[in-house]
């Protein structure tokens, strides 16, 4: 065993305590909360992560599925750095911005133009509203479970439970923070993921106040279910119907293949939300879309645009010039190196549940995958839901596997980079079969 967290006597613990006095949980991300304290990192490097104690991890988490070169990737490292000796923010355009904005357009099909933001929070509050002001409608379509960041109408049942879910066919419509306004109710109805029935008849039903479906096509807190096509060819074709727009969160997914989700399961969403990989890892988000929608972010017929948007440090030089440096990087050859080393890890995990006879399943595709402690199949969120055995499991699955030199999401996910190693995968999954031996 390698590591020594939790220890009361750490320094990642006696950051905690001074964290405390002055950031509520001491940490600015509740995503980063860890039992007994958090671990503070001390440096990245490759497939690998440092703690300020000493303690290495393999890092299958990968800030939530923004890195995907590696850490510290020579070639942004250079780029940034360039960069940076010619200034990091200004009040005027930058070349980078367009540049970043090509590199998408080309590789996304149905993204004419795209506007950039700072984060994938950011990028579906603009989505939201520019599918708003393009249709005239308030409501929104969006699948339980799924998260698409903490703008209120996003976050809506993001974690509901059996005691507040609803009916299957119309699960009920859930706030997630404490204080949001109950009218959220009013403009936001709630589907289940692959539910194509329900999907249709909640479009025709809302259809006269619908302005989009927000989608995303494999969403880590629902499970990262198979994709059933005809879920999305329903909703593609019911929105139109109505005159709504189909939004694709492509946050993540974009980092399944070169052209994104929408190109392996043939998508034509009208807007697509992109952040996290195309920022090379640095704070960013984007609209891209078709360009009749995308003008609505345009002042083309007066001195304001329909849905202005803007932001101090938008396509700021330094983001911009680390996007591009880490798309130019991500080649498809490097799409299919990431499939064979999440192939690799999602293979070895079904055998070594077979091996020690563990009812457990494993979901994902590409560089993602997710752990199920339980072999429910997986069609929605509720098939996903932990009830509370489960959740102390994976909980105590993390912990063993930190020990082991492994850190992975305490809900059952994990992303991994393209500096992932033959010998990093062995560790893995060495360091998970032991693991199960302790928790199951
Ligand atoms: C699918 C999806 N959409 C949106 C977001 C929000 O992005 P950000 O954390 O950059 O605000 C996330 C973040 O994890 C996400 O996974």
């Amino acid at each position: 065993m390698g590591n020594s967290y939790p220890a009361s006597t750490s320094r990642s613990a006696e950051l905690h305590q001074r964290g405390l006095a002055v950031i509520p949980d001491g940490v600015s991300r509740s995503t980063v909360i860890i039992r007994p304290h958090p671990i503070y990192i001390d440096n990245g490097k490759g497939a690998w992560i440092t703690d300020v104690d000493g303690n290495r991890y393999l890092d299958c988490n990968n800030n939530f599925t923004s890195i995907i070169l590696g850490h510290a990737d020579p070639v942004v490292e250079a780029a940034v750095r360039k960069q940076l000796s010619r200034g990091t923010a200004f009040s005027m355009a930058t070349e980078a911005e367009i540049e970043l904005a090509e590199i998408l357009c080309t590789r996304i099909s149905s993204c004419e133009q795209v506007r950039f933001c700072n984060s994938g929070t950011e990028a579906v509050m603009g989505a939201i509203k520019a599918a708003r002001a393009f249709t005239g409608r308030p409501a929104i379509i969006k699948v339980e479970g799924s998260y698409h960041g903490t703008y209120d109408h996003a976050e809506v049942s993001l974690g509901p439970d059996p005691s507040n879910w609803g009916v299957p066919d119309t699960p009920s419509t859930v706030p997630y923070a404490q204080g949001a306004p109950e009218s959220l109710a009013d403009e936001v109805v709630v589907v289940q993921f692959n539910d194509a029935h329900g999907a249709v008849e909640a479009i025709r039903r809302v259809g006269p106040r619908l302005a989009a479906v927000l989608l995303d096509p494999m969403p880590s807190r629902v499970g990262m279910p198979v994709l059933d096509p005809t879920f999305t060819e329903a909703i593609r074709k019911t929105t139109r119907e109505v005159g709504a727009l189909l939004v694709l969160d492509e946050v993540i997914s974009f980092r399944l293949a070169y052209g994104g989700a929408q190109a392996v399961h043939g998508i034509e969403p009208d807007l697509t939300v992109l952040a996290k990989i195309i920022g090379g890892g640095f704070p960013v988000g984007a609209i891209g879309g078709r360009s009749d929608v995308m003008e609505v972010f345009a002042a083309v017929q007066g001195d304001r645009a329909a849905v202005p948007s803007g932001g101090t440090y938008t396509a700021n030089p330094v983001t911009m010039t680390a996007g591009v440096a880490c798309m130019r990087e991500l080649e498809e050859p490097s799409f299919d190196r990431l499939d064979d080393i999440g192939h690799q890890i999602r293979q070895g995990l079904k055998v070594l549940f077979e091996e020690q006879s563990i009812e457990w399943q494993v979901t994902g595709a590409g560089s993602l995958f997710r752990i199920h402690p339980h072999q429910r199949p997986i069609r929605g969120y509720r098939d996903a839901h932990h009830d509370s055995d489960e959740a102390t499991v994976m909980a105590s699955l993390q912990r063993r596997l930190l020990e082991r030199e492994v850190y992975f999401s305490g809900y059952g996910m994990g992303c991994v980079n393209l500096a992932t190693s033959d010998a990093d995968i062995d560790h893995l999954l060495t360091a998970v079969g032991e693991a199960l031996d302790l928790v199951h």
